[in-house]
């Protein structure tokens, strides 16, 4: 009962016109900061994250407090468990749901490939499967990839372009989802957007990212490595700052318009959609270098290496047309704005003492 009536708050909608949310991967990085934006404007938001170990737990915990300050609720549990999910769909008709859950990361996939399949395969369809139940349905906005664009030679990236070279089982597991969502989409009218976030990165951030850990590494002294492409040319990325990105999943719920089944029997056709969220301005990573070395006023120790072969693509540009037009997404922050306010969130929340302005 007590467990019920927290759940019922945290979902509590505060504005006319409000959605009750359901965001999975909640005390993740992205998770954090869309929970923050939506409760904040008034709407209901109920998180669910497993806190699993891939990278340091306790900046979950820590993610977690912050949302529980603000009066979200993050729910321990994994989107596998299709009891726990049809328990949380009694409790609250979510209007919406948020799902960035996911095994993240390219090079991982190396190491742990079954954990890609468990978090964004099975329950990617652990989650569908409640969803489309669900009466009423609630549409469903998720976190695909750059990385279905794969080895893809076109830019910028378009959603038009086929997408059929992915180079790591991350990429493959997240082109999977596409597909997966298509069909729920199709047969159940469940309403579908996905989004193909690029490289992103900011406070709060994800400590296996190569923004993350350079800085780590260049505060402590350490060697970073910077992975060089084919015939010494260097990697490039569309990093993306934190803000923008929260916007665009804002405005991707705001346009998603309603599901058509219920109680999984299809009544007409629901959205589709798969939109690109980059920042249209790809960096490359010694120039990323450079400006980290900046804010941070300490010399990198540089180790240069052939890109390993691990997954990893030689560049990402997103075109953003289609996001603009639809969702009103336009990015605002370049990395050089974007990365001082992630290094000034980073040496706060590691209690490095700040003797300089940054720069
Ligand atoms: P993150 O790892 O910080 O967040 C994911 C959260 O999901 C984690 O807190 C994790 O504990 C949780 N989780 C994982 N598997 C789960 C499961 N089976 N059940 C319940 N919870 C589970 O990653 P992020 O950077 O916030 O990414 C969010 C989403 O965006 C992911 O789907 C990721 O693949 C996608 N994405 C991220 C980026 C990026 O640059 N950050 C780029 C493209 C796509
Ligand atoms: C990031 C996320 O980690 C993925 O979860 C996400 O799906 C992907 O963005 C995406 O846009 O779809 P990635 O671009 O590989 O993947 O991000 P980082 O791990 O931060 O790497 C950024 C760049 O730095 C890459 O070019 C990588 O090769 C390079 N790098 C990484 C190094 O040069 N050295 C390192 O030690 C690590």
């Amino acid at each position: 009962i007590q467990w019920e009536s927290q759940v019922r708050s945290s979902a509590q909608i505060r504005r006319s016109g409000g959605m009750s949310v359901l965001v999975t991967g909640a005390a993740g990085f992205v998770g954090t900061h869309v929970s923050l934006a939506l409760k904040k404007r008034g709407d209901g938001v109920v998180g669910l994250d497993n806190f699993n170990n891939y990278y340091d737990p306790s900046l979950k915990k820590a993610r977690k407090a912050l949302l529980q300050n603000q009066g979200v609720l993050v729910v321990e549990g994994d989107i596998n468990d299709s009891r726990l999910l049809a328990k949380l769909f009694d409790v609250v008709h979510f209007t919406h749901v948020m799902h960035l859950a996911a095994q993240a990361g390219v090079r991982y996939a190396m190491e742990n490939p079954n954990s890609y399949v468990h978090s964004n395969i099975a329950g990617l369809v652990t989650l569908l499967e409640t969803c489309k139940s669900a009466d009423p349905q609630p549409a469903v906005v998720w976190a695909s990839s750059s990385s279905v664009y794969g080895l893809n030679e076109k830019v910028p990236f378009s959603e038009l372009d086929v997408t059929d070279q992915p180079a790591s089982l991350y990429a493959a597991t997240k082109k999977a989802g596409e597909e997966i969502t298509h069909t729920y989409n199709h047969i159940y009218g469940l309403s579908i957007t996905g989004l193909r976030f690029f490289t992103v990165y900011g406070p709060w951030g994800r400590p296996d990212m190569a923004y993350f850990s350079f800085t780590r590494n260049i505060l402590q002294g350490k060697p970073i490595t910077i992975y060089r492409g084919k015939e010494q040319v260097d990697l490039a990325r569309d990093f993306t700052y934190i803000d923008d990105i929260v916007k665009g999943c804002v405005g991707s719920l705001d346009t998603s318009g309603k599901s058509t089944g219920s109680g999984g029997k299809k009544k007409g056709p629901a959205p589709y959609r798969i939109f690109n969220l980059g920042n249209t301005s790809p960096v490359t990573v010694p120039t990323l270098v450079n400006i980290l070395e900046g804010h941070l006023q300490v010399k990198a120790k540089r180790k240069l290496v052939d890109m390993p072969g691990n997954g990893d693509v030689p560049f990402t540009h997103a075109n953003i047309s289609l996001a603009r037009q639809e969702l009103g997404y336009k990015p605002t922050t370049d990395l050089q704005t974007g990365l001082k306010k992630f290094v000034k969130w980073y040496l706060s929340y590691y209690g490095y003492h700040q003797s300089k302005p940054l720069n």
